[in-house]
C-alpha cells in the first residue's frame, strides 16, 4: 500500500463512519435493537480500521522501505540506510540490509582505492604500456606510452592496434606474441620531436584461468641512454686503439729501419732514436691521461681536500709552463688576487691550471700573449686563462671537452696533444662541483673560465 493511497482510504473510512452515524441519528426513532446493532457495527468497523493500520505500519511500510533501499543499491548508492525501527523478522531484514549496505560501501571504497593505486602505478611507470585483448582491440595505454607516441588515450582505446599504431615492429611483436604465446622482444626507433629515441618493446601474452590466451601486454622501454653509452664506449675503444696505434707503429717502424742497417749511420741513428723517444713519451703521456680520467670517473673516487693557498699553487705551476712560453716567445702574464684559499684537491686544481695554460701556449702563435687570472668571487674562485691565439669555431666549442676531440687533428698532434686535456679539466671541475665555460673567436683568441666553490659543498 503506497502512502499516497493511505490518506484517501482513511478519509473513505471516516466518511463511511460519519454516514453511518448520521443515518443512525436520523433513524434514531427506530428500535433500540437497531441502534445496538448499529453501534456494534460501528465498533467492529473501528476495530477493523485499527487492525489494518497496524498491519500497514508494521509489515507493509517496512517492506516498502526495504524495497526502496534495494532500488538505491541497484543504482549504486550504497550510502542509503533504513532508519525505520521494526521488530521481528522485518526488523531483522532491515538490519541485514543495513549491514549489506555498509559492506558494499566498504567494498566500493576499497575497489576505488585499489583502482586509483593501479592507475597511479601504471601512469607513473617509466615504461610505456599497452593492453590489447585477444581480438586486437586496445583497452589501455599509459601516460609514458602517450609521451612516446603522441595523442590521447581516446585516440587508442577501443581501436584495433594496427589501425592506430603505424610502426611495423609493434605489429610484428603483437602478432608473434599471439602466435608463439611467449614473451617477444624487439627494438625500434621513434622520433619524439627531433629527438631519435631507441625503444625496446616486449610483448607478453595474458592467459585466463583455463590457460587460454586473453590478450597481450606491450611494454616499451626507452633505452636511448643505454644506446648512447654503448656508442660512446665503442667510440672510446676505437679512439684509444687508434691513439695507441699511431705512436706504436711509428716506434716499431723506426726501430725496424734501424735494425735493418740504418743504425750504422750516426746521423740517422740520432734522428730515429729522437723520434722513438718522442713517440714513447707521447705514449706514456697518453696512458697517464687515460689513467687520470679513469680515476676521476671511478664511482668511489675521493678528493683529497685540503685548504689550498692559490698563491703557493701558482708559484709551483709557473716554472713548469714558463719554459714552453719562452720557447715560443709568448708573453705569459699572471694575476692572482691576494690570499685566496679554497677547500679542494690541490693536485687536481694544479692540473686544471697546467692543462689550460698548456693549451693556451700550444694554440697561440709565436709572440702571442697568454694571461692567467685568479679571482675571488664570493662563494667561488674564478680561474681564467685567456690567449690571443687561433681561437675555436662556434661549432667546435661544444665538442672540445669530449675525449680525443681536437679541432685540427694534425696541428694538435704536432703539439703532442692527445685530446684528453680538457676532458680531464671538465671532470676535475665537476668532481669539485664547479663549472667550466669558454668564450672564443677564431683568429682572435680564447678565454677559459673555471668556477670552483671555495668551501667543500659536502661538508658545508
Ligand atoms: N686555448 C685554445 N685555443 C684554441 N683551441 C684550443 C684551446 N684549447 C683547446 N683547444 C682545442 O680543443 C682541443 C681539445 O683540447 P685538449 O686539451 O682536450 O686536447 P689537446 O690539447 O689536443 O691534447 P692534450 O690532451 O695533450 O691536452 C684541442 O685539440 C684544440 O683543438
Ligand atoms: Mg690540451
Amino acid at each position: 500500500m503506497k502512502p499516497l493511497f493511505r490518506k484517501p482510504l482513511i478519509a473513505y473510512h471516516i466518511g463511511i463512519l460519519l454516514l453511518v452515524a448520521v443515518s443512525g441519528i436520523a433513524l434514531s426513532q427506530l428500535t433500540t435493537q437497531y441502534i445496538i446493532l448499529l453501534s456494534i457495527l460501528v465498533v467492529a468497523y473501528i476495530i477493523l480500521i485499527v487492525i489494518m493500520l497496524h498491519i500497514y505500519d508494521n509489515y507493509m511500510k517496512p517492506i516498502e522501505k526495504a524495497s526502496q533501499i534495494v532500488d538505491e543499491f541497484v543504482k549504486g548508492n550504497y550510502r542509503a540506510r533504513i532508519h525505520h525501527s521494526a521488530g521481528g523478522s522485518i526488523g531483522n531484514l532491515n538490519n541485514k540490509l543495513n549491514v549489506l549496505a555498509r559492506n558494499l560501501s566498504e567494498f566500493k571504497i576499497k575497489e576505488q582505492v585499489r583502482e586509483e593505486q593501479l592507475t597511479t602505478v601504471i601512469d607513473n611507470t617509466q615504461s610505456g604500456l599497452v593492453l590489447i585483448d585477444e581480438k586486437g582491440y586496445i583497452h589501455l595505454v599509459n601516460r609514458k606510452f602517450l609521451s612516446m607516441f603522441g595523442g590521447s588515450a581516446a585516440d587508442y582505446h577501443g581501436y584495433l592496434y594496427y589501425d592506430v599504431l603505424a610502426n611495423e615492429t609493434i605489429h610484428e611483436t603483437v602478432q608473434q606474441t599471439f602466435l608463439y604465446e611467449r614473451n617477444i622482444i624487439h627494438s625500434l626507433t621513434q622520433f619524439i620531436g627531433v629527438d631519435k629515441k631507441y625503444i625496446e618493446i616486449i610483448g607478453a601474452p595474458i592467459f585466463n584461468d583455463r590457460n587460454m590466451l586473453k590478450g597481450a601486454v606491450l611494454l616499451l622501454y626507452d633505452i636511448t641512454h643505454l644506446k648512447k653509452l654503448e656508442l660512446m664506449r665503442k667510440d672510446f675503444v676505437a679512439n684509444v686503439s687508434h691513439e695507441l696505434k699511431t705512436p706504436i707503429t711509428s716506434i716499431s717502424g723506426f726501430a725496424e729501419t734501424l735494425l735493418n742497417g740504418a743504425m750504422k749511420d750516426e746521423d740517422t741513428l740520432q734522428h730515429f732514436l729522437t723520434i722513438i723517444h718522442d713517440e714513447s713519451t707521447r705514449l706514456q703521456e697518453l696512458i697517464e691521461d687515460l689513467l687520470k680520467l679513469s680515476r676521476l670517473e671511478k664511482d668511489n673516487f675521493e678528493l683529497v681536500r685540503t685548504t689550498v693557498d692559490i698563491d703557493r699553487l701558482v708559484e709551483e705551476v709557473i716554472p713548469i709552463i714558463s719554459q714552453r712560453a719562452e720557447k715560443k716567445t709568448i708573453d705569459l702574464k699572471v694575476d692572482v688576487q691576494n690570499e685566496i684559499t679554497l677547500e679542494a684537491d690541490a693536485q687536481q686544481v694544479k692540473q686544471i691550471i697546467i692543462n689550460l695554460l698548456s693549451n693556451a701556449i700550444s694554440y697561440t702563435p709565436e709572440n702571442g700573449a697568454v694571461h692567467l687570472r685568479i679571482m675571488d668571487e664570493g662563494d667561488y674562485i674564478h680561474i681564467q686563462v685567456s690567449d690571443n691565439g687561433i681561437g675555436i669555431s662556434e661549432e667546435a666549442i661544444p665538442r672540445i671537452f669530449e675525449r680525443f676531440y681536437r679541432v685540427d687533428k694534425a696541428r694538435s698532434r704536432n703539439t703532442g696533444g692527445t685530446g684528453l686535456g680538457l676532458a680531464i679539466v671538465k671532470h676535475i671541475a665537476e668532481v669539485h662541483e664547479g663549472k667550466i665555460s669558454v668564450d672564443s673567436e677564431p683568429d682572435k683568441g680564447s678565454a677559459f673560465h673555471v668556477h670552483l666553490p671555495k668551501n667543500n659543498p659536502a661538508s658545508s
